[in-house]
């Protein structure tokens, strides 16, 4: 006994599936333990003594808070700046002249990039950063931010506070921790308005049908996100991804993902880094 109310068969299956309904986040029997251990504090706080009040409750809720505290108690917001670093090595070493090549060509600056499933933003600053560095502020004066998502609420409000122990820090080059952060304390750091304004955070569920987007991107990085998903979900969200990058656009996928075989209308180019189109 450990004081924790308990969670039936039946119960987490009820859970499992409206969670994936939702998000489309995949709950096998092994995650039954830890969804009871984070959702016990919920429970009790709003004031239920059972898992079977606490679905009655998400029923009911048409406000939505309910079911979005859910999303958020159950997904994985684990990231941090720099990581994964040789995506960012590459991205500077080749993705950057491909971009050039474009915006010369075009004769205009419009870059789309998409940090799709940004958690709480160390993935979307990191890249700010880098093209901050590469263009300057001015490019951004002309061009579109860069789009950076999440189906949390909570991360979200984390990513646009922009305030990081720096232990989520420790892969930032010393250069840019001075440029682009302001110290706060000991252990706590904030980035910097300037950076701030480059990227536009917005709450997205790739379980959507619709995806609201006028003009295709040039680069996606998604990354540490379809781990969650079961095979189907997964697959729909790559055709998206296809769908929504222009020829020859970058994916980026966590190096711990793959995209399978079912994917032919994407190139390999190197651990979790594809093309669009066939080879
Ligand atoms: C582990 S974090 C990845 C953060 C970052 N991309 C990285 O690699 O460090 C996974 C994120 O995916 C988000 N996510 C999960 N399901 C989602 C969905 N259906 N729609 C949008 N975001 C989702 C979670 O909220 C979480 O913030």
């Amino acid at each position: 006994m450990d004081g924790l109310i308990e969670i039936s068969e039946k119960e987490f299956r009820t859970l499992a599936d409206l969670i994936y309904r939702t998000v489309g986040i995949h709950l096998t029997d092994k995650k039954k333990m830890l969804v009871r251990g984070r959702l016990n504090k919920v429970i009790r706080r709003l004031g239920f003594s059972s898992f079977e009040e606490y679905f009655h409750a998400l029923e009911s809720d048409t406000s939505g808070r309910n079911i979005s505290e859910l999303i958020d108690r159950i997904s994985t917001n684990h990231t941090y700046f720099f990581r994964e670093n040789d995506h960012f090595d590459f991205f500077c070493e080749t993705v950057v002249p491909w971009l050039n090549e474009i915006m010369a060509k075009k004769g205009n600056r419009d870059l789309r990039i998409w940090s799709a499933g940004c958690a709480s933003g160390e993935e979307a600053y990191t890249l700010a950063m880098l093209l901050a560095e590469t263009y300057g502020f001015d490019y951004f004066s002309a061009g579109a931010p860069i789009l950076a998502t999440d189906v949390s609420s909570t991360a979200l409000n984390a990513a646009l506070l922009g305030s990081y122990p720096f232990e989520r820090l420790k892969d930032v080059p010393q250069l840019f921790l001075q440029k682009y952060f302001t110290k706060l304390g000991m252990d706590r750091y904030q980035v910097k308005d300037v950076l701030k304004k480059l990227i536009l955070f917005k709450r997205f569920n790739f379980n959507n049908e619709h995806f609201p987007f006028r003009n295709a991107f040039h680069v996606i990085f998604c990354r540490n996100v379809m781990i969650y998903f079961d095979p189907p979900t997964k697959d729909r969200l790559i055709a998206k991804f296809q769908h929504f990058l222009e020829p020859d656009g970058f994916l980026f996928i966590g190096h711990s993902e793959t995209l399978g075989r079912s994917h032919p209308s994407f190139r390999y180019i190197r651990p979790a880094t594809y093309r669009k189109g066939a080879v």
